[in-house]
């Protein structure tokens, strides 16, 4: 897409824009992230009198340190992300406002739920602060993505979030993470409306291109926290506990955004916008199954675990 073509996009954009931006203001809380912290339970640490962190201490199972700590990780990495957005939606008018009011609602994510885990000593604070450096000394570079796959990306991106953020928060066991995980996945959800409503506008405005960008971030879809240390591998014990995986990615991301899309009765596409749903519907086969066989080897691996423990 031509610089000009994208300037004219985002000015038809624009009024979806602000008609959303106002309705966001309008259902978004102004929740205090200081109350969903149990201060009571902090102490010092060894630099002023206290106690080194030691693992112990941690109520939280090792996966459920791992989901959190990759969540956290993703929300740290907020800089990146509005450099991204800035440069794609711009500084001014309603996206402007909107890109400003993004990061100061995503900002308390981060500090909420490292402030859980100092305070009940949920994980090593020194392994999380090297982890926190290394992720935004990496940053994150979506690699200039044009303005229609920037929308359908957070589209994805924000629910996957809110979805692993809900998911995290149920398998903690600790009803205090999980409420408060809970109130972070109402942003997401509010954040991944205002995106969704956005490609609904884009698919009138230009149907072909904008199902060209869905399909393409369906199929290249990486997670934002894919930039943290030792990602695949936390990744993977995050699917494996079921907080994250490739069945919830297809069911419960990717499928609901094209219902709600009405992508495959959507008219008015030529021939490239038909070519790209063709693709899409293929992509999503070659996902479902994937899906199928990541649920069917987590089963067996797991019937295999019984049966040691059993013997
Ligand atoms: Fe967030
Ligand atoms: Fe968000």
């Amino acid at each position: 897409m031509t610089a000009l073509e994208t300037r004219a996009l985002l000015n038809q954009l624009e009024a979806a824009v602000g008609a959303n931006l106002d309705r966001h203001l309008a259902s978004a809380e102004a929740w205090m992230p200081h109350e969903y912290v149990p201060w009571s339970e902090g102490r010092n640490f060894t630099a002023l009198g206290g106690e080194p962190w030691s693992v112990e201490q941690s109520k939280l199972s090792p996966i459920a340190r791992t989901a959190l700590e990759v969540n956290l990780l993703t929300e740290d990495n907020l800089p990146s992300y509005h450099a991204e957005l800035g440069r794609t939606f711009g500084r001014e008018g309603a996206w402007g406002v909107w890109v400003n009011q993004w990061t100061a609602e995503e900002g308390r994510h981060a500090s909420c739920i490292r402030d859980y885990l100092l305070v009940t000593r949920g994980v090593d604070p020194e392994e999380l602060e090297r982890a926190r450096m290394a992720t935004l000394q990496a940053g994150f570079d979506a690699g200039g993505k044009p303005l229609l796959h920037a929308c359908a990306y957070v589209s994805f991106q924000e629910l996957a979030t809110r979805v692993s953020h809900r998911n995290t928060g149920r398998y903690s066991g600790d009803p205090i993470a999980e409420k408060l995980l809970t109130r972070i996945a109402m942003d997401e959800n509010l954040h991944m409306i205002f995106y969704r409503n956005l490609v609904k506008a884009a698919l009138e405005i230009a149907p072909s291109r904008t199902l060209q960008a869905i399909t393409d971030e369906v199929t290249g879809f990486v997670m934002p926290g894919s930039v943290i240390p030792g990602f695949a591998r936390k990744a993977a014990q995050i699917a494996n506990a079921g907080i994250y995986d490739l069945r919830i990615h297809h069911d419960d991301v990717i499928m609901p955004l094209l219902r709600h899309w009405r992508i495959f009765e959507a008219g008015g596409l030529d021939a490239e916008g038909e070519r790209a749903r063709q693709d899409l519907a293929e992509a999503l086969g070659t996902l479902d199954a994937r899906a199928a066989r990541f649920v069917e080897r987590r089963a067996e691996a797991e019937a295999v675990r019984r049966a040691g423990r059993r013997g």
